[in-house]
């Protein structure tokens, strides 16, 4: 394996990183294996990440986990991704709450099994005062649906004229998200150049990086790469190279 040449203390951590974590099937089949056996290899990555990410100093990490449109998958693919999940949460809840790490699971959860759902309600409840990372698992989520249910609960204090429709901006609806923070860094593994309805509001300003590794073999060396990637981009929102290097001057003094 190349070692980066980079040490995690040596970048700048984006401060919320979110992942879309694409190959699993290809990778087992490559193999010739079942696409499950690629999920449960993913899983090993999903641990590896989301220790790197607290080493680089990442506040937020949000992993796609199951997008809204993954029921469409044969039924056998979608239950043993949800025993991954239940089995996930069993065996990584302590280790999760030791290392001070916040979880939070985004998505439409009324679909999921009620196992799971109490599950899911445990592990937050657990890790809520939690404060070294917080880390969000996307599951039955959409990007069009995390607008939609922020727009809907926005609509509902309208109609109770809780907030009047004039004061309606930004803030408000983004704050109505299933997470608010803006996205800084988005991976995505596994060849595609697509989305796919993750985080489409709170990636507005995202820097990409795509990446052709499967996600199975995505490591903590892979990772430093893609966050080397970030440190090279000039983040401008709009102004000139010359306004943010001004900027930047003036923080420095
Ligand atoms: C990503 O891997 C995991 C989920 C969508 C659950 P895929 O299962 O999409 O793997 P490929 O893209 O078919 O290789
Ligand atoms: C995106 O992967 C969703 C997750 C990683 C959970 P997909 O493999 O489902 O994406 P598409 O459908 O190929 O765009
Ligand atoms: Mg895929």
């Amino acid at each position: 394996m190349q070692i980066s040449s980079n040490s995690p203390g040596s970048l700048k951590a984006p401060r919320h990183l979110a992942v879309i974590m694409d190959g699993n099937g290809r990778w087992a089949q490559l193999r010739g294996k079942q696409r499950v056996f690629g999920h449960k290899e993913g899983a090993k990555s999903v641990r590896r990440v989301i220790k790197q990410s607290v080493a680089l100093g990442v506040k937020e990490l949000t992993l796609f986990a199951f997008s809204s449109e993954n029921w469409k998958r044969p039924a056998i693919e979608v239950n043993a991704l949800m025993a991954l999940f239940v089995e996930a949460i069993k065996k990584e809840s302590k280790s999760l709450l030791e290392n001070g790490i916040k979880t939070k699971i985004l998505g439409d959860l009324s679909r999921f099994p009620s196992i799971l759902q109490n599950q899911i309600q445990k592990l937050e409840e657990l890790t809520k005062d939690c404060n070294v990372m917080t880390l969000n698992i996307a599951a039955n989520y959409g990007g069009r649906w995390d607008i939609l249910q922020a727009a809907k609960s926005l609509v509902s204090d309208i109609a109770q004229s809780k907030i009047n429709i004039n004061e309606l901006n930004e803030d408000l609806l983004s704050q109505r998200l299933s997470t608010v923070q803006n996205v800084d860094l988005m991976i995505r593994t596994g060849g595609e150049k697509r989305i796919s309805n993750f985080l489409l509001w709170q990636a507005a300003y995202a820097e990409l990086y795509f990446t052709d590794v499967l996600w199975p073999d995505f490591d903590e060396n892979e990772l430093i790469k893609a966050v080397e990637f970030y440190n090279t981009r000039e983040r401008r929102f709009g102004q000139t190279s010359e306004q943010v290097k001004l900027k930047d001057t003036n923080n420095a003094n």
